[in-house]
């Protein structure tokens, strides 16, 4: 698979213009969402070389991630004269890049796509890694392609109008990272100030935390093995955002991760001797910014019941998960029964009150 380039932009316009000359194209499409329209759309639409860009907007959030806007994206491409050399620039979170890169993926074949993510969820992961897709018969991101953009612009900038839950949201992605990679960088990110934002700070984390993704995905980009390591959280995490959904309360997927973390890294603790006073701070942290998820001990059958749901299980009963024995030690394709699933969700509940 090829890799894209991501670029920190110092200089938007410049940097955009770079990515769209790189190679030859004849026309160049930017697909928007309703909130993206609004608030990103105007900064780059007055740029020289985007006067003849044509706009295609659809609606906002994963409601729409869906074959019907897909067919739309697909629709608008032909009839405003898409070929096969023309550009793709996908401007939004993560719902327009995944969708974007796969309608690009998949008209006449494949043309050039472009991803500028305007939330921090979609710049530290869902737009690099080259994972596009739609959601499908319910199910999330069924349909889809692992096809990277060519490049990825990265500019802070778009987040000083994110509300606090959202760049918490991406943030919990981050936290991530951090645990998957080294103890100075997991450090720096429990060390940082979530309630006034530095924001030159936090771009120097952002680049440092797209890096740990690259560096995962480049070794295994069709997740046959490591790649499974940026799933930590993810299995307690999937099965707390299903919950939250069914139960009329959906809450955003970074919350339901740094959820999915608490779990997972006291099962890491029992399992694999992670340290002790890393499970505390990272937990306070969690706990401090987060808040608890809503679902008592009635729930766990049903949690335990989206666990099993999981697409990565291979055994029946058992639940798999990828753990850590210390920041940065990973061991992917490990499983829990339901007796070790509600221990973690008994630790859960008592820690985070
Ligand atoms: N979001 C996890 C991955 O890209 O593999």
């Amino acid at each position: 698979m090829n890799t894209q380039e991501v670029v920190i932009c110092s200089q938007l316009e410049n940097d955009l213009r770079k990515a769209v000359t790189k190679s030859e194209h004849d026309k160049v499409f930017i697909l928007t969402d309703e909130h993206t329209h609004l608030f990103c759309f105007p900064v780059i639409k007055k740029f020289p070389f985007l006067k003849d860009a044509v706009e295609i907007c659809i609606g906002v959030e994963d409601v729409h991630k869906n074959l019907e806007t897909l067919a739309y994206v697909w629709t608008q491409l032909g009839t405003k004269g898409a070929t096969r050399r023309s550009l793709l620039v996908n401007l939004g979170g993560g719902m327009v890049t995944d969708l974007g890169g796969f309608a690009a993926a998949t008209f006449k074949r494949g043309i050039a796509a472009v991803n500028i993510p305007t939330t921090l969820l979609g710049m530290v992961d869902a737009s690099v890694g080259g994972k596009t897709g739609i959601n499908f018969n319910g199910l999330k991101n069924e349909i889809g392609a692992f096809a990277p953009a060519e490049s990825v612009l990265i500019d802070c900038g778009f987040l000083k109008s994110l509300d606090h839950e959202n760049l918490l949201s991406g943030y919990a992605e981050m936290l991530k990272h951090g645990l998957i990679s080294n103890i100075r960088h997991w450090s720096e990110l429990v060390g940082f100030n979530m309630d006034t934002i530095d924001y030159a700070r936090l771009q120097k984390l952002v680049g440092e935390s797209i890096a740990v993704k690259e560096r995962i995905v480049a070794q295994d980009p069709f997740e046959k093995g490591i790649r499974k390591a940026l799933n930590f959280g993810h299995t307690v995490g999937h099965a707390f955002e299903s919950f939250a959904m069914e139960s009329g309360n959906p809450i955003l997927h970074g919350y339901a991760v740094a959820a999915g973390m608490v779990c997972e890294l006291y099962y890491s603790h029992l399992r694999m001797d992670f340290p002790k006073d890393k499970l505390r701070q990272t937990v306070r942290f969690i706990k401090e910014n987060y808040g608890r998820v809503a679902f008592t001990c009635e729930d766990y059958g049903r949690l335990y019941a989206f666990m099993c749901h999981d697409k990565k299980n291979s055994a029946e009963g058992l639940v798999n998960f990828t753990l850590i024995s210390e920041v940065g030690d990973i061991h992917i394709n490990q499983t829990a029964s339901q007796d070790d699933v509600y221990d973690m969700l008994d630790f859960y509940s008592e820690t985070m009150g």
